[in-house]
């Protein structure tokens, strides 16, 4: 169903855990299913030094969360505000439905909001409701 390396992903996540005194710490859910991600994020001045996430899901969220995080570490935060659900689906390899979307998302969005919230907005909670590309 999924290719291998999703599937990889899923069985094997990269960078799975929480990171000790955080710069940014974001939890996020997927309304349509109640799963959860949680992204620990260390800075170096405005790039990502080290980001973990946990949390639980599909093979597809948690494929991405793992790629997704394997993918911005070290870069700077200014290049993942840009990132859209292309970079993503990009990232995984494989036709991605519109409902799967949200799980594909889901690392994302977290960090996104993650990363704005650091830089001082108010984004009182986060939801795939919100995902880039979809009008949010
Ligand atoms: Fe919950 Fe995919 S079904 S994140």
């Amino acid at each position: 169903m999924y290719r291998e390396n999703v599937l990889d992903h899923y069985r094997s996540p990269r960078n799975k855990g929480t990171l000790a005194k955080p710069d940014i710490k974001r939890v996020g859910q997927n309304p349509l299913c109640g799963d959860e991600i949680e992204v620990t994020i260390k800075l170096d001045g405005k790039r990502i030094k080290d980001v973990k996430f946990k949390g639980s899901g599909c093979a597809i969220s948690q494929a991405s969360a793992s790629m997704l995080t394997e993918d911005i570490k070290g870069k700077p935060i200014g290049d993942i505000k840009k990132m859209e659900r292309d970079d993503v689906v990009e990232l995984l390899g494989v036709p991605i439905s519109a409902t799967r979307m949200k799980c594909a998302m889901l690392a994302l969005v977290v960090v996104k909001h993650g990363i704005m919230s650091y830089e001082g907005a108010n984004v009182p909670k986060t939801t795939t409701e919100d995902t880039p590309g979809e009008g949010a």
